[in-house]
């Protein structure tokens, strides 16, 4: 959606249809206005319940030429006391999904008016590109009747210069498109986006932002010794593959940050097969993987002043004759051994390995991402993603940026005692213990591979796809962690 902004009066502004906010327990100087041109409609609503403000809500109406706006798009704010930026992101988020069900593509945008917030305009503009994504690629017919946003206006609050607000916009356009590409590769299907897929996806993301790119492919893990990753690629016809991204904001001698995600592009389960009801969400785990994908380029793109290395392995799950399975043992390139008592707990094969790698490069923190375990939807729902990790502060200063961006995480500990459920009679470890704290369990196998970095693992099986459409975020794909991640960078 194109975005431009204007210094226009909302009153005297001419535009298919204005968005304005209005609280639930206040009325400010724009809604009355809107009122008064109205004769008094604007009361009316509020008084027969029509609409009162309350958040979630939104109410469309014709003005009928008493004002120079064809229509007003009223978007509940909440309590005027309870405000926040998220608030705003979503009554953004709201207002566009309205405007997409009504069939107007062009509008105008005077939310950020109300409540006078700092960061109002970026918050707007953020939760209107987030709001407003679908992912219709393979939708054929009807092509000729379906929608597409045309342009939003911003209308900007006194005192804003049209350069002032451009800067804002600019950078929220670019960490939105992150959050684009993240969605777009967890939408596509399993057959499109496999392992070389994901390749083709980094390597042109390297070419665009001038990273370094490398694609480790079978010999070169063979030889490397990633042989967990490589148990799980071996009943598929996709060939496995690491993926490793690198970009340089800072110094050579500053440590980086370094970010992994799982990249299973589909996840049958393997030997241990799923249920076949449901099966197709399983395209999506390579969410971790597609997250770290966004990440990357919005940082590239802002140019943020640090090292940031991306590490995706990737594999497809799949059973056959040449399979890993039950019973078998892997050497993991740390040179942990592991007993595979459960080809349906793949994600933390491919990572421990992902995360061994990683230590090479001395990093000043390891993130990893990943929809590692059912067991954390079972225990957070779709609310908020699991964290774990090594280091209390990294831990807080993630939880801190996710309450800010609205991606919230909660803490699970992993007490040494959680370990007892990983060990294997005949090898250091096995890959899957009993069902109970299954998320906690598998965060336990993990940092049995991350030494002594400080490290967090972030299990977004709950968050990085929706069942239902939430105001940010459509049904479906969420980019979760994106806008995480760049929050956390952006603030180091
Ligand atoms: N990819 C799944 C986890 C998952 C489940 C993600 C639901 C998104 C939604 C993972 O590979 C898996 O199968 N985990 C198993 C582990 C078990 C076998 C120890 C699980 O959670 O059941
Ligand atoms: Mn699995
Ligand atoms: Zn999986």
């Amino acid at each position: 959606m194109k975005i431009d902004v204007s210094t226009a009066n909302p009153l005297k502004h001419e535009t298919p249809a204005l968005v304005i906010g209005c609280f639930e327990d206040a009325k400010d100087e724009l809604f009355s206005a809107c009122d008064a041109a109205l004769d008094g409609c604007l009361s009316r609503l509020a008084a027969s319940r029509e609409f009162s403000g309350k958040l979630k809500t939104s109410h469309l109406l014709h003005t009928l030429g008493r004002l120079p706006a064809g229509r007003l798009l009223l978007v509940g704010l909440g309590k005027k006391g309870e405000f926040s930026s998220e608030r705003l992101r979503q009554a953004a988020g709201n207002a566009v999904q309205a405007l997409r069900t009504a069939r107007i593509a062009t509008f105008s945008s005077a939310l950020q008016l109300a409540g006078g917030l700092p960061q109002a305009l970026e918050a707007v503009t953020e939760g209107t590109l987030l709001g407003s994504y679908a992912f219709e690629l393979y939708k054929t017919r009807d092509r000729d009747e379906r929608f597409n946003f045309e342009g939003m206006t911003l209308l900007l609050p006194k005192g804003l210069t049209k350069k002032e607000a451009g800067a804002g916009i600019e950078r929220v356009s670019v960490v939105c498109a992150g959050v684009r590409l993240a969605r777009d590769l967890v939408s596509q299907p399993g057959n499109v986006v496999t392992p070389a897929f994901l390749a083709d996806t980094a390597r042109e993301l390297a070419a665009r932002h001038k990273l370094e790119c490398r694609v480790y492919e079978y010999e070169e893990l063979e030889k490397l010794g990633m042989n967990a990753l490589l148990a799980v690629g071996k009943g598929s016809n996709e060939a496995p593959r690491l993926i490793v991204l690198e970009y340089c904001g800072a110094g050579e001698r500053s440590r980086p940050v370094v970010l992994v995600g799982k990249g299973i592009t589909f996840d049958s389960g393997g030997i241990s097969i799923k249920p076949g009801a449901g099966m197709e969400e399983m395209k999506t785990d390579m969410a971790g993987g597609a997250t770290v994908l966004g990440a990357m380029q919005a940082v590239a793109g802002l140019g943020l002043p640090l090292n940031l290395v991306a590490i995706i392995p990737t594999a497809e799950n799949m059973p056959d004759g040449k399979a890993y399975k039950p019973g078998d043992v892997v050497t993991s390139l740390s040179g942990t051994t592991i007993e595979i008592t459960n080809t349906d707990a793949e994600g933390r094969l491919i990572l421990c390995d992902a995360l061994h790698f990683g230590l090479k490069y001395k990093p000043a923190a390891m993130i990893d991402l990943a929809t590692l375990t059912g067991a954390c939807v079972v225990a957070l729902g779709h609310e908020a993603s699991g964290l774990m990790g090594t280091d209390q502060r990294l831990l807080d200063a993630l939880k801190a940026a996710g309450e800010r961006c609205g991606e919230r995480l909660w803490q699970l500990p992993l007490w040494d005692e959680y370990g007892e459920a990983m060990k294997s009679d005949i090898a250091d470890l096995k890959n899957a213990g009993s069902r109970d704290g299954g998320s906690i369990t598998a965060g336990w196998f993990l940092k049995q591979f991350v030494g002594a970095t400080r490290w967090a693992h972030l299990d977004i099986a709950g968050t990085a796809w929706g069942d239902k459409a939430r105001p940010c975020s459509p049904k479906g794909a969420s980019g979760v962690g994106v806008r995480l991640l760049v929050e956390y960078l952006r603030n180091r």
